[in-house]
């Protein structure tokens, strides 16, 4: 049966850019594997994609496929949107984005299940003018942001007054993180499997925007040269993290490992991802693409794997 697909793009928050380039890919990516295709860059006009979803005239897409990132596309609001309109859609539903979205709520869930996290707090930002929230290195980050945007790692010698101004972009409140070192890793969950581990070694100093989303500045090793103690306990938390947010299709794990600790205990989760970056080359599908599952099929298999609002 020929679905007719709505590929929603773009948006509004900073991760515009990059989730244009997912859409564009899912949308070639839905056409190879058979899909009509319509691609829809969201603006702020409820009304227009309301018209868009169910036109005045009849008809509309039989499925979303949510290729947007970051505020309202990732946090649970478009996924309202959807619900009401009871048009089935990729990804995970409004409890699980709101959840996984806000860092430190997914924080408490993460720890309220066992799996370890860097030890941190939420902070006021104007606190970080009085001094250090820990001992350095530390990492300071928005509250709900995503691809790296405003994430930064506070060193020895480095100029705390620059790090507050930078984040008054991104609100009142800051969650401080102890600054893990070591490996960093990241897990895919299709359904309910946890596909693989890809440790990514980035050249430049930490994974920041620029070595997410510049060809070659970060190396992808999957599987990941770890330990199967530690390949198969990042497999486990991933897969545990989606199923108790209730996420749905696919998300991704972000961990980190302190390979200097004893055993497993260096392992922390860092946040779990409902709209992971969705480019042939992002890390999601070059896992699926590892086991086996072409980029076409991977569209064919989210579409299939759509929520259905009741
Ligand atoms: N506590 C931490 N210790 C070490 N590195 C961190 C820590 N928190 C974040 N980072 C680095 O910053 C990157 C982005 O942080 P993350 O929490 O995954 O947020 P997002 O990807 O949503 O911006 C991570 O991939 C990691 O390289
Ligand atoms: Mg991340």
């Amino acid at each position: 049966m020929t679905r007719t697909v709505a590929v929603l793009m773009g948006g509004w928050s900073p991760e515009r850019e990059v989730s244009l380039v997912s859409g564009r890919a899912c949308a070639e990516g839905l056409r190879e594997g058979g899909h009509r295709v319509v691609e829809y860059d969201v603006k702020r006009d409820l009304r227009a994609l309301v018209e868009f979803l169910r036109p005045a005239a009849g008809g509309g897409p039989d499925v979303v496929f949510n290729a947007l990132h970051g505020r309202y596309g990732e946090d649970g609001c478009v996924q309202g949107v959807l619900e009401i309109m009871a048009v089935p859609y990729t990804h995970s539903g409004v409890l699980a984005s709101a959840i996984a979205m806000d860092k430190p709520m997914a924080r408490h869930v993460f720890t309220s299940l066992g799996l370890r996290v860097a030890s941190g707090k939420v902070i006021e930002r104007r606190a970080l003018a009085a001094g250090d929230p820990m001992p350095r290195p530390y990492v300071v980050k928005p509250l709900d942001q995503g691809s790296s945007v405003g994430v930064h790692i506070v060193r020895e010698g480095d100029n705390l007054a620059a790090v507050e101004l930078a984040e008054a972009a991104f609100g009142e409140r800051v969650l401080i993180e102890q600054f893990v070192p070591g490996r960093e890793l990241t897990v895919a969950v299709m359904g309910d499997h946890a596909v693989a581990v890809t440790e990514l070694r980035p050249r430049t100093r930490f994974y920041d925007y620029e070595a997410k989303y510049t060809d070659g500045i970060t190396e992808h090793l999957v599987p990941a040269p770890v330990p199967a103690e530690i390949y198969d306990l990042a497999k486990e938390w991933a897969l545990t993290a989606h199923q108790a947010l209730g996420c749905n299709g696919l998300s991704r794990t972000d961990l980190r490992w302190d390979e200097s600790q004893p055993g497993t205990s260096g392992l922390v989760v860092l946040e779990l991802n409902t709209q992971p970056g969705m480019t042939p080359l992002s890390l999601a599908p070059e896992q699926a693409k590892w086991a086996g599952i072409s980029w076409p099929d991977l569209m064919t298999w989210m579409v299939d794997h759509a929520r259905h609002p009741s």
